[in-house]
């Protein structure tokens, strides 16, 4: 099996700088090392091009985005990280993009589903299920749940609804925080929400088989969308919305060997790994780990 790494360095929808430099601290961390030592071939992609925020043209015409920042950077992007995602995916090969913010899903996943019905796997400590019109920030890595799902202002936004993702084979794990108008569209939605509560009551083994049988009715595989901030923040610092009381080290692996014991995952990503507030880059070592074991990584 190869892998394909597809870098995404953006910060456009995050608000603060360092995330851009995600993809280079998670590929000094080791990525390739450690995807070869879990038996698998790479190549690497490289990255798409994402220029810096402050290279805007301030005259040109803007997407209509209501207080979204940097809608149109953010479209910019995440169309030709589709482009290569699909192309991977065309050469049978798996996409592992690595973030940049979490916009920079709104790519993968519209990649992804490109010509196919897949389910999606969302690890994070937020539901990222605003619409510009319901933003307390303006930040887009705050929104890509709902834009690919095409909800609200984003009913007629063709670069960010994935037309073969459907809200009932979607699935969110670990939230902990949610703005109020993301509680009510989560409730108004079919996509599957489980809070961190559920992990405590019924362990990470039930609450992740569940969502990868709700991802897993799709017939043509699974999206793992990995936010690092999913994790506890003394396990995981260098993100830039960390919220305590997320899952741990082992349950953070025992979460991804299990998606890849469903032999259904079909790109993966690694997103918001923000090496300027991480402690010795440990947070993108991490994430490298943490995408061996979605990848196949056994121990015996
Ligand atoms: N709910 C907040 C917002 O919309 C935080 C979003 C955090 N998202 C993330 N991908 N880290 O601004
Ligand atoms: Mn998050
Ligand atoms: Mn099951
Ligand atoms: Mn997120």
């Amino acid at each position: 099996d190869t892998v394909r790494i597809i870098g995404a360095p953006t910060d456009y929808g995050a608000n603060r700088r360092g995330v851009d430099m995600g993809p280079s601290a998670i590929r000094y961390g080791g990525l390739a090392d450690e995807l070869h030592g879990a038996g698998l071939s790479v190549v690497d992609d490289g990255d798409v091009a994402a220029p810096p925020a402050e290279a805007r043209d301030p005259e040109a015409e803007a997407p209509s985005e209501g207080n979204a920042k940097f809608l149109r950077e953010t479209r910019d992007v995440v169309t030709s990280l589709a482009d290569r995602v699909a192309a991977a995916l065309d050469d049978g090969e798996t996409p592992l993009v690595l973030g940049g913010d979490h916009s920079v899903a709104i790519g993968s996943v519209t990649g992804s589903a490109r010509d196919a019905e897949i389910g999606l796997v969302w690890f994070d400590a937020h539901g990222d299920f605003n619409t510009p019109s319901t933003s307390p920030s303006g930040n887009v890595h705050g929104m890509p749940l709902a834009a690919l799902l095409g909800l609200g202002d984003f009913a007629d936004t063709p670069w960010a609804n994935a037309s073969g993702l459907a809200e009932e084979h979607v699935a969110v794990v670990g939230l902990r925080s949610l703005d109020d108008a993301e509680r009510e569209a989560i409730h108004d939605s079919d996509v599957t929400a489980y809070t961190m509560s559920d992990i405590d009551e019924r362990g990470i083994d039930a609450v992740v088989d569940d969502a990868l049988d709700v991802a897993c009715a799709a017939s043509d595989g699974v999206h793992v969308s990995l936010d690092l901030d999913w994790l506890d923040p003394r396990e995981a610092p260098g993100v830039g919305t960390p919220v305590r009381g997320g899952v741990t080290y082992r349950e953070a692996h025992f979460a991804l060997e299990r998606v890849a014991e469903t032999d259904a995952l079909r790109s993966l990503e690694l997103v918001e790994v923000n090496p300027v507030l991480d402690e010795h880059n440990e947070t993108a070592a991490l994430a490298t780990e943490l995408a061996a074991s979605g990848l196949g990584k056994r121990i015996l």
